[in-house]
């Protein structure tokens, strides 16, 4: 009997996810069926569950109706599904993640909604409200089933279709969080005519960023269609997202979705991106950000002899045409002591072997377990000489 004690048991399972990112325009105009027809196809027999919406405040300066288009929206579906109490308008942008109250005023409101397993969280916003309100999701009562609404290029191509959420802590980025893939993401193009310009082409850093180490079709393409990415071609943008919203659904679901390995091939020009955000107080957006990486980590692959000087101009290039900078005086701050100060961040954050992702070739990536400060020290020198 004793002997038996002592023998392990073994605990082995899987669990299928499986979530559709919709695409489709002014989401809450009563004739639009497509999140109705969502929560139609999840009815339980005998079941009310609740809603509850938490909306970017920003929003209602552009949608002054928005509040009520949901309300009335809701109406027909009353039998099965009710809205919890008055819609929860919050700041976004970063601030939101480094708030521990409004965490704790979300969290909060699930206890006194009776907000359970069975409701939903629908959020509205851009990947900041998206990453917090996903956090309290995750967290309340092990899990409550989570809607995204996002309402940005960056988080309707990337952060909002893919599995992760977060809040900041003690001045560290994306602390606090965990991987739960959301039950449905709709994205609406009409939001994104209210961005202003920044936020309009941060998320293209992306879009560049997917193409450029997964696919160079794509590259070509977003070369092609600078000059109406950059004019504000709705559709054109739609089409941007679309394909790369793909990409990165693509990664998640055939690669290493919970990122169990050391590796992160989506973090391409990360590293120092995610200092960098911190170093400038969160002035750059995070597009912004990583545009500035993603050059950085270009002109490094260049100097090492991975990529070919053509790639790196045509990189380079490709950046500036989108308006983006390729160059923040931070890089250089402390005699880059704090940039370098990066990579043992990101090295911690990842957990386990430093791995960086450079550049081979446009749409081909490669991986390195360390870098070296000199030639960070002259990629950057290069950045900001370059014209
Ligand atoms: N979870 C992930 O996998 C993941 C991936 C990438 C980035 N992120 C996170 O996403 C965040 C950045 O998201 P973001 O770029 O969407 O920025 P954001 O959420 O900070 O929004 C930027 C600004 O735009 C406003 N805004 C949102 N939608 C708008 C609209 N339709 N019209 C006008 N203004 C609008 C916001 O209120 C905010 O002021 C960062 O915190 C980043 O860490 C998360
Ligand atoms: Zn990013």
């Amino acid at each position: 009997m004793i002997e038996d004690f002592f023998s392990p048991l073994i605990s082995e399972f899987q669990i299928t996810y499986r979530y559709k990112v919709h695409f489709t325009k002014d989401i809450f105009q009563i004739d639009n069926p497509v999140l109705r027809n969502f929560f139609i196809s999840e009815k339980k027999q005998g079941l009310v569950k609740k809603v509850m919406v938490v909306l970017d405040e920003r929003l209602i300066q552009y949608h002054p109706n928005l509040v009520s288009d949901i309300k009335n929206y809701f109406q027909d579906l009353e039998t099965f599904l009710q809205l919890t109490g008055d819609i929860i308008q919050i700041p976004g942008g970063e601030e939101c993640k480094n708030n521990q109250e409004l965490w704790e005023f979300l969290v909060n409101a699930v206890n006194t909604n009776g907000v359970d397993r069975h409701s939903y969280f629908l959020v509205i916003g851009g990947g900041a409200i998206l990453d917090l309100v996903g956090y309290v999701a995750a967290v309340s009562h092990r899990g409550i089933r989570l809607v995204r609404i996002p309402t940005t290029v960056l988080s309707q191509n990337d952060s909002g279709v893919g599995v992760k959420n977060s809040i900041n802590y003690q001045g560290k980025k994306n602390f606090l969080g965990t991987f739960a893939p959301p039950v449905a993401v709709f994205n609406d193009l009409r939001f994104l005519e209210s961005l202003d310009d920044r936020d309009w082409r941060s998320g293209m850093a992306e879009a560049v960023k997917v193409a450029l180490i997964k696919d160079k079709d794509f590259f070509h393409w977003i070369e092609s269609n600078a000059s109406a990415l950059l004019n504000r071609n709705l559709n054109t943008m739609a089409n941007l997202i679309h394909r790369c919203a793909e990409l990165h659904m693509d990664h998640i679901s055939n690669g290493d979705p919970f990122e169990f390995g050391s590796s992160r091939p989506l973090d391409f020009g990360h590293w120092s991106a995610h200092k960098l955000e911190y170093l400038t107080q969160f002035s750059l957006r995070h597009g912004e950000a990583v545009a500035i990486g993603m050059a950085l980590d270009t002109v490094y692959s260049y100097q090492k002899d991975f990529l070919s000087k053509d790639d790196c101009i045509r990189i380079l290039s490709l950046l500036k045409t989108l308006g983006f900078s390729i160059y923040h005086p931070m890089l250089s701050d402390g005699e880059k002591r704090n940039l370098y100060l990066g990579l043992e961040e990101f090295r911690e954050h990842l957990g386990g072997q430093l791995t960086i992702v450079l550049l081979a070739e446009i749409g081909k990536s490669l991986e390195v377990h360390e870098m070296d400060l000199k030639t960070i020290d002259t990629s950057v020198n290069f950045l900001e000489t370059y014209l």
